[in-house]
């Protein structure tokens, strides 16, 4: 065939084809021939393998990887930690380090930080850069992103997530799966579903309404499945219709796989396997981590003795189950092989990269988030400042290490006194002083900081000696919040309260007194109280922003980089504003006689800003707030139509004008109320945003385009989405609170 063409037609022919033709020519089987349409590739792959072949693909044969074929050349799957960074490599059937010195990570600002962005941009590159990490150590899955919501801020996992709103972690979940899987790694989206607490995660059972379920709990994950066309997916711990997510007949079969016709692969999470029989029935493809250290059980090969092992192939030898289910399982692990370690044409990825660097600081500087900024504290006049005292534990923790799976073990991590030094040098002095004493530890499954934290002073010293250089200063930094350690921001445990930890309280009111220049830098992924907030004229909210932390920091506080991030959360003044704590059960409720919690959202759809809006609770800082260090005025908004029908769009443009002195970036934000319904809704409920750059004095036009699914919400007796006919408000906000414009519509 080849000698009939010319070179351009040669060369205009597609590398697959070219493949596929090199392939006929060494007649290779099908399923290795790439030119082939995916489901021959993995019917043919099918039909060569053994039933024990078949059965040793759906559970692990390490702490974080399962077999492949080796006999027909097919890859083993390899996973890895997510979401933030690549985890470093643990022994075969251990948590412990396996102590390799090629396997240092860039550390990318937690999840949080990246929904503050607001910037779909960011999650993109973010999505690629990682993904090129996971790519270049060869993993096959990345244990990520994070997409359960914020219900409670006392949720340890808080940070790893995309904060309270359905629609703003679906918009950034979708570019993040699309950049991780443009290297041929597949994206794990966890944890699936309804995982919102660490307390009791291995025993709580989750009651919500199909209401609450389909409209703020699954979004995201449903977002992620069909326009990000995710490869696999992570059940959760927890259960929900007292069966575990893990192997869920209703959330796996029901819903993921049948209504939004998920082909990829379900992976438990890590000892999250529980019944043989609920595991080959109910929607589980592979198992993993069910004991500990992999070995724990079993006389010859734990792994032999996994629930969908040597069980499951005795169930099958002895007639109790045929192969139907396994057959599904294994066509789904081979279609995730052949996307990503079977793919040819994937790139090869990179590591620790100067542009994955400079990545992780741009994310970080644009999800740092100005919450207050009264009598012009900030920006840092670097031209007036002579003495700038530095103060608290996380101005020089490292906090990429800690907080369970998310840990890591990155290249390098500026901490924020260090960012500080570096752009004040032959500017300003700058002095540190501790002031309390939080965690000193610096470690996690053998991955050390090398931070030598230890104080022996007492808590009176401490704070006696920063305030001493507070008033000597001509501004105080404060930087502190929680840190990673347990009932901090943590996998497996909650927070104890909604207050500062280790008296920072204190610390801040004496500091506030002490020098009127404060500035209180809250590095957490959750939100805090602040009963000091009236005595501080600026607040930031610094998140974990991975290694780059302290020359994001250094840049918004000296206005290199003006502030554009927005909360991705409701900060509430108190527990009893959140929804979860004032109506519904938190932690839950035990059983009698049974280890069980019950968890009932009794809230329903009011999580966040829907819970404030509907009683009426004004917050500590509101959903979507932020400030910058220029101003934004906005136009009249205007739609394109008045009146739409149920499958039209209707355009809504508003100009938006950067009045003050400085380049600066709006995130302009929609927010949808449907005036009359037949069942309640939220008082609104976000439905766009568009962050945008101004210059000085320039003017910007944002437009949205609002459809049906802005309108809709889940009738939970028909269980479909439907959009009430009527009138309906379009809110243009600069937050949750602060609606600029509100125009009206109808909906025939
Ligand atoms: C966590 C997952 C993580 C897995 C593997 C589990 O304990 O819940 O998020 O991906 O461990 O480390």
């Amino acid at each position: 065939m080849f000698r009939f063409m010319n070179l351009k037609q040669t060369l205009s022919l597609s590398a697959a084809a070219l493949f596929s033709v090199a392939a006929a020519a060494q007649r290779l089987p099908l399923y290795l021939d790439d030119g082939a349409p995916m489901e021959q590739r993995v019917e043919d792959a099918l039909s060569r393998m053994t039933l024990e072949e078949k059965t040793a693909m759906v559970h692990a044969q390490s702490k974080f990887s399962s077999p492949g074929v080796a006999r027909l050349g097919i890859p083993e799957v390899w996973c890895t930690d997510g979401p933030h960074g690549i985890r470093p490599e643990v022994l075969w059937d251990e948590w412990e380090q396996a102590a390799w010195s090629n396997d240092s990570c860039t550390a990318f600002p937690a999840l949080t930080c990246l929904a503050a962005t607001w910037n779909t941009d960011m999650a993109r590159l973010y999505g690629k850069s990682i993904g090129e990490e996971a790519r270049y150590r060869n993993k096959s899955v990345l244990l990520g992103p994070g997409v359960n919501i914020c219900r409670t801020p006392l949720n340890g996992r808080n940070f790893e997530y995309m904060g309270e709103d359905p629609y703003l972690t679906s918009r950034m979940a979708v570019p993040y799966v699309e950049g991780v899987q443009s290297n041929g790694v597949a994206a794990c989206v966890k944890h699936f579903a309804l995982n919102d607490q660490e307390m009791n995660r291995f025993t709580s059972n989750v009651i919500v309404d199909d209401r609450a379920l389909y409209e703020i709990y699954l979004p995201a994950f449903k977002a992620a499945v069909q326009e990000g066309h995710a490869w696999c997916i992570m059940g959760s711990y927890n259960l929900y219709k007292d069966q575990h997510c893990c192997h869920n007949q209703y959330l796996l079969n029901d819903i993921l796989k049948g209504e939004w016709g998920f082909d990829g692969v379900v992976v438990s999470d890590w000892g999250g396997t529980h019944d043989t029989g609920e595991a080959i029935q109910n929607g589980l493809d592979i198992e993993y981590g069910t004991w500990t250290n992999g070995l724990s059980s079993g006389t010859r090969n734990a792994y032999d003795s996994y629930y969908l092992t040597q069980p499951y192939l005795d169930r099958i030898k002895k007639g109790e189950v045929d192969t139907t289910q396994l057959d599904d399982k294994v066509r789904r692990i081979l279609r995730l092989s052949l996307r990503t370690t079977m793919d040819r044409r994937r790139p090869f990825g990179s590591i620790a990269t100067p542009e994955h660097f400079e990545a992780a600081r741009r994310i970080a500087e644009e999800g740092i988030v100005l919450l207050k900024n009264s009598g012009g504290v900030l920006p840092l006049d670097v031209s007036k400042v002579k003495k700038v005292a530095v103060i608290g534990e996380n101005a020089v923790k490292m906090m990429t290490v800690g907080g369970g799976s998310s840990s890591l073990k990155t290249r390098h991590e500026t901490v924020p006194l260090e960012g500080l030094r570096k752009r004040l040098e032959g500017v300003a002095e700058v002095a540190y002083a501790r002031g309390y004493v939080g965690d000193a530890g610096g470690e996690y499954d053998g991955v050390v900081t090398g931070q030598d934290l230890a104080e022996s002073r007492t808590a009176e010293a401490l704070m006696a000696e920063a305030v001493a250089l507070a008033r000597e200063s001509d501004c105080v930094l404060f930087f502190g919040g929680l840190n990673k350690s347990p009932h901090q921001d943590c996998e497996d445990t909650d927070r104890t309260g909604l207050e500062l930890p280790y008296g920072q309280d204190a610390l801040i009111g004496a500091l506030a007194a002490a020098n009127p220049n404060l500035v209180v830098v809250n590095i957490s992924g959750n939100p805090v109280a602040m009963p000091w907030v009236d005595q501080v004229p600026a607040i930031i909210q610094g998140w974990y922003l991975g290694s780059e932390a302290g020359d994001a920091l250094a840049a918004v506080i000296t206005g290199d980089v003006n502030p554009s991030g927005r909360l991705p959360f409701t900060f509430p003044v108190r527990l009893e504003d959140v929804g979860a704590h004032s109506a519904g059960d938190y932690p839950g409720r035990k059983r009698q006689d049974e280890d069980i919690w019950d968890v009932h959202y009794n809230e329903g759809l009011y999580v966040g800003y829907r819970w404030s809006d509907r009683h009426d609770i004004k917050p500590l800082f509101p959903f979507g707030h932020g400030l910058s260090y220029t101003r934004f005025d906005y136009g009249t908004a205007t739609l394109s139509k008045s009146e739409l029908a149920e499958d039209d769009t209707v355009t809504l443009s508003v100009p938006v004008t950067n009045t003050g002195q400085v380049a600066g970036a709006e995130v302009v934000q929609l927010y949808i109320r449907d005036v009359k319904s037949a069942l309640p809704r939220p008082v609104k409920e976000l439905k766009g945003f568009q962050k945008v750059t101004l210059a000085p004095g320039e003017t910007g036009t944002v437009t949205f385009t609002i459809d049906k699914s802005a309108l809709s919400y889940f009738d939970d007796v028909a269980h479909k989405w439907v959009a009430e006919p009527g009138k309906f408000e379009a809110w243009v906000a600069a937050s949750a609170t602060d609606i600029r414009q509100k125009v009206t519509f109808t909906l025939k």
